[in-house]
């Protein structure tokens, strides 16, 4: 068991599935960023266990550095995003790859795209693991797209549900 009350229904991508296609997003990226001045820029924390496999199979001089974003709820069902961790690295003049585990609404990818934009970096381009297309509600490109999924709710391999799961070496879905 996983977690406290176990609610895990289904697999919804292998652990061989997963190493497989970061192998393959891997080379994309070296492909794509040979020469530049890469910084690659995780979303904390979902981003961690993904991010982990993914810059060990980039074959470039890199720096890694974290953002932290979180989404706070209030009563009137509207979410007010919160930055809990700042960068550290100067992204001015770098190209930038931003990577989130995963791509529902865009908004907070959207304020993350928006926000490095203001430390002018040469470039950003975005890498996410998962994506739910039936969810988009702000326009938010991603040039690096792991798997497009159903619209469930997925946890594991970094992303969590009230912040467990995240251990779990596969991406599954949660019962209703
Ligand atoms: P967005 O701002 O609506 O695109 O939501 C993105 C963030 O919500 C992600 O970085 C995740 O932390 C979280 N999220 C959205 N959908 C899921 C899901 O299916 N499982 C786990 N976390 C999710
Ligand atoms: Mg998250």
């Amino acid at each position: 068991m996983r977690s406290p009350s176990d609610r895990l229904a289904k697999t919804l991508i292998s652990e061989e599935k997963l190493q497989e296609r970061v192998a393959e997003l891997a080379d994309q990226i070296n492909s794509d960023f040979k020469n530049s001045n890469l910084i690659v820029v995780g979303l904390l924390t979902g981003t961690i266990i993904f991010l982990a496999d993914l810059v060990r199979k980039i074959d470039l001089p890199l720096r890694l550095d974290f953002i932290g974003v979180s989404s706070y709820r209030n009563n009137t069902e509207s979410s007010k995003l919160v930055f809990t961790k700042e960068l550290n690295i100067d992204v001015k003049d770098q190209d930038v790859l931003i990577v989130d585990d995963i791509l529902d609404t865009g908004k907070t990818l959207k304020s993350v795209i928006d926000k490095i934009n203001t430390m002018h970096p040469r470039k950003i381009s975005t890498c996410v693991l998962l994506s739910k297309k039936a969810r988009r509600e702000y326009i938010t490109p991603a040039d690096y797209v792991g798997f497009e999924i159903p619209n469930e709710f997925a946890v594991g391999y970094g992303l969590d549900y009230a912040e467990h799961y995240r251990n779990l070496p596969f991406i599954g879905a949660l019962n209703n």
